[in-house]
């Protein structure tokens, strides 16, 4: 990917850039917590973004997609905004970096990457953060802090993509360490890695290769609903800044004021900020058998509370638990895309030639399986 990033940039630009580097995500619990300001446990992974960039000494940035075999040039102000939705993971980076006071002038740059699209493996925040820590290495001496560069990517999403995401993602992008894992409290911006080499057990993603749509906006949609249950309960409680700080019991205490469909989706949020803690207390323990049956129950959350799962993704859980597979569940944001599953060694095989076989001849196409490795986050090379 190197070579043919900085063969790319020598056709079009003459020289060589500098080479940068950001990751895709897993998460092994704590899904749809983070814009409620609970927990969530994600690593960075070994597929990413990689990019060659540098100053051009004029107002114009100019990128080339390899992967897409497009070229898009836009000035860094507002206007200037490209339609080419890839784009606008680079032009928002851009624009919020100005925004907050910091400096980003014209530069050229060449990327490409292996994160699946569409996967929920967060291919955008590894594009966003790839350029976030690029543009302040080269033009701000370093000097953003590194929470403040997933926030530049988060911001991004809002104001130029339309999704309404939490930070979990670009977090996990710029922090990730490679072997461990980090739990987020993401109210309050404190983080710990926990080394995760599960021995005895492999982590395997089935990507189901679908993405349903609407996925954005029932996204959105999803958030609000936490949003109207965390205000009823506050009027009881006004310590509740966000759906995370109620307790289960005054959320029952509003249930006449708040639609079911709400309920619902307080009730599963309320559950999964407990279970992440509860991931993180069964692992200092090696207690995998724990950690996979809250998996699990994340799963039946999403897929019955939550309604972010789809009929693939419900099937290859339900092949998990039929294959003896320790944990299983639908992974990032839904409406397809992959399930993480925390499998024995030794069943591994037999699950995953089950899933591929029995998957297809369901749904008359192959999922893919990605064994991935939890790795560095975003960096120069
Ligand atoms: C997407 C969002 C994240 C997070 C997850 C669900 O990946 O970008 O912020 O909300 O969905 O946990």
């Amino acid at each position: 990917m190197k070579t043919k990033i900085q063969e790319k940039f020598k056709a079009l630009f003459n020289e060589e850039g500098d080479l940068y580097m950001s990751s895709g995500r897993i998460n092994l619990i704590g899904e749809h917590t983070d814009y409620n300001g609970g927990y969530v446990f994600p690593g960075a992974i070994n597929f990413g973004i990689m990019a060659a960039i540098k100053p051009n000494g004029a107002d114009k940035v100019k990128v080339f997609s390899l992967d897409l075999d497009e070229y898009v040039e836009f000035y860094l102000t507002e206007e200037s905004i490209p339609e080419q939705h890839w784009a606008r993971y680079i032009f928002g980076v851009c624009r919020e970096i100005i925004k907050r006071g910091g400096k980003v002038e014209g530069f050229n740059a060449v990327f490409a990457g292996d994160v699946p699209l569409g996967a929920g493996l967060s291919s955008s925040a590894a594009l966003e953060s790839t350029f976030a820590y690029a543009l302040n290495e080269i033009f701000n001496g370093g000097s953003i802090e590194k929470f403040e560069l997933a926030r530049i990517g988060q911001s991004t999403e809002h104001n130029y993509c339309g999704v309404k995401c939490g930070i979990m993602d670009q977090f996990a992008s710029i922090f990730g360490k490679e072997g461990s894992l980090i739990r987020l409290n993401c109210k309050t911006g404190e983080y710990k890695y926990f080394p995760f080499h599960p021995k005895g057990y492999r982590l395997v993603l089935i990507d189901t290769c679908v993405k349903h749509l609407l996925a954005d906006s029932a996204y959105n949609k999803r958030r609000e609903s936490c949003e109207r249950a965390a205000e009823a309960i506050r009027k009881n409680h006004p310590e509740v800044e966000f759906l995370s700080d109620a307790k289960r019991v005054w959320l029952d205490e509003v249930r006449g004021e708040i639609t079911e469909e709400d309920f619902i989706r307080a009730e599963y949020v309320i559950g999964e900020v407990q279970r992440v803690l509860d991931v993180c207390d069964a692992l200092e323990r090696d207690d995998y058998e724990t950690v996979g049956e809250m998996m699990y129950q994340t799963h039946f959350g999403l897929s019955h509370l939550y309604e972010v799962s789809c009929e693939e993704l419900d099937f290859l859980n339900k092949l998990a638990r039929k294959c003896e597979v320790t944990g299983s569940r639908v992974m990032g944001g839904g409406f397809g895309g992959c399930t993480i599953n925390l499998v024995k060694e030794e069943l591994y095989d037999n699950f995953i030639e089950t899933a591929v076989k029995q998957f297809n001849e369901k749904f008359g196409h192959e999922p893919k399986i990605y064994n991935v490795v939890i790795s560095d986050g975003a960096r120069k090379l």
